[in-house]
């Protein structure tokens, strides 16, 4: 491969390193497809937390996690980073990792058969793990364009709170798919909404540090009407450190009570090296997460320009946040079967991702699974060596062309 730039963490790996993972995202296809779909990063761990997790191990320090330097790491973090200094750690709770924090929540705040409202299209799991609780999800779709649409959330939440029974509206700040990072005004919106109604909201800030140059993270626990709200959070999405779970639960300050009554049993989940690894992440990991998020720009931009010479009919917007690009491939007209939104698991195929896995093997996330809206979309993860994604780019480009010939 080209280039390796000693800063940019996205470029350190060849993919003969790459395709030694055993992680899903290099095990669930062949080995000449390109894996451009789950959430996981081909980086290189920040410094920082090898060395703190190679010392622990050396120690023999494996054993079971105490004290709260998680949520005062974070507490840090959020208030040199979003200046904002009200994160008490009185006020959190350490879960496993996001989405069982999420359902955790859930069971404090609504009981079975209650609906949570989620905006559509959005990450899969939100429907699996809300159905999976027991609740109802409702959607309320985003805006054409790509925002929360506050006349739909205002529909929702009124039903959802109809017969008087309790609600939640579970969002994702920023969103994935679409990586849009919503404005202190809208979340301000969402805040009196949610009040005028009386839902729950949580607030899943999993992609917050993610925020890429142009855009401004605003934590939703620190808008004014917040304050009986929860948000999750975890610093595996921005060091790459899903397969070490940890996350953290966050309430605002009129949730305190409610938190309160998490079960205790609930904080035996996440690893003693799990929260060693986010810890460190948080505390010293910056530099390398300014670094990896100039990479990630840099990517952004390649993308857009690829995706002007190779894929013209694809629409895209590029991205707030996160690392993940929302394509729209409806214009491409695929000779695909036809496809329903429909919430499904992560690794479902269908539709153009079907289509660009079998001619240009390259594995994005399907866009049906992501719920209303989803279907004729892909999702691509752009957290990769920049000679991937041309690569990969390239080969989705060569596939639609001879598709198109074949045609004429
Ligand atoms: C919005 C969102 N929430 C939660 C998760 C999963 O988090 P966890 O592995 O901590 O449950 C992801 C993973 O990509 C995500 O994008």
């Amino acid at each position: 491969m080209g280039v390796t730039d000693p800063v940019n963490p996205l470029t350190q790996l060849s993919l003969a390193q790459l395709r030694q993972r055993t992680s899903i995202k290099w095990r669930a296809h062949a080995a000449d497809v390109l894996p451009l779909w789950v959430a996981e990063m081909d980086v290189v761990l920040a410094p920082p937390i090898v060395e703190a997790l190679t010392d622990t191990i050396a120690r023999g320090d494996t054993g079971y996690p105490a004290g709260t330097g998680y949520a005062e790491a974070l507490c840090g973090f959020a208030a040199r980073r979003w200046s904002w200094g009200g994160l008490e750690v009185a006020r959190t709770a350490i879960v496993p990792d996001v989405m069982m924090g999420i359902v955790e929540i859930l069971r404090l705040v609504t009981e079975p058969g209650d609906t949570v409202v989620v905006c559509a299209p959005v990450y899969p799991p939100f429907y699996a793990f809300v159905t999976h609780a027991d609740r109802r999800v409702l959607e309320a779709r985003l805006g054409l364009d790509r925002r929360m649409d506050l006349s739909a959330l205002d529909d929702a939440f009124r039903q959802a709170r109809a017969a008087g029974r309790q609600a939640a509206f579970l969002m994702s700040n920023p969103h994935n798919p679409t990586g849009v990072v919503h404005s202190a005004d809208e979340l301000r919106a969402v805040a009196a909404l949610a009040q005028r109604h009386g839902v729950r909201v949580i607030s899943d800030e999993i992609h917050a540090p993610l925020i890429l140059d142009g855009a401004e993270f605003t934590p939703y626990l620190s808008v004014d009407g917040a304050q009986n709200a929860f948000s999750l959070f975890s610093a595996s999405k921005a060091w790459n450190l899903a397969g070490l779970k940890a996350a953290l639960a966050i309430a605002g300050p009129d949730a305190a009570h409610d938190l309160a009554r998490l079960p205790e049993e609930v904080s035996h989940g996440p690893s003693h090296l799990g929260i060693i690894a986010h810890t460190v992440a948080l505390r010293d990991g910056v530099d390398w997460l300014d670094q990896l998020l100039t990479g990630l720009a840099h990517n952004r931009e390649l993308l857009g320009r690829l995706l002007d010479e190779h894929l013209p009919g694809i629409g895209y917007r590029p991205p707030q946040g996160t690392y993940q690009a929302w394509l729209d491939c409806s214009g491409l007209r695929l000779p695909t079967d036809p496809v329903q939104d429909g919430p499904g698991i992560v690794s479902d195929l269908a539709g153009p991702a079907r289509f660009f896995c079998d001619h240009a093997r390259v594995a994005l996330s399907s866009g049906h699974v992501f719920g209303s809206g989803g279907a004729g979309h892909v999702r691509l993860n752009f957290a990769t060596h920049p000679d991937i994604l041309t690569e990969a780019l390239t080969r989705m480009g060569q596939a639609v062309g001879s598709v198109c010939l074949g045609r004429q």
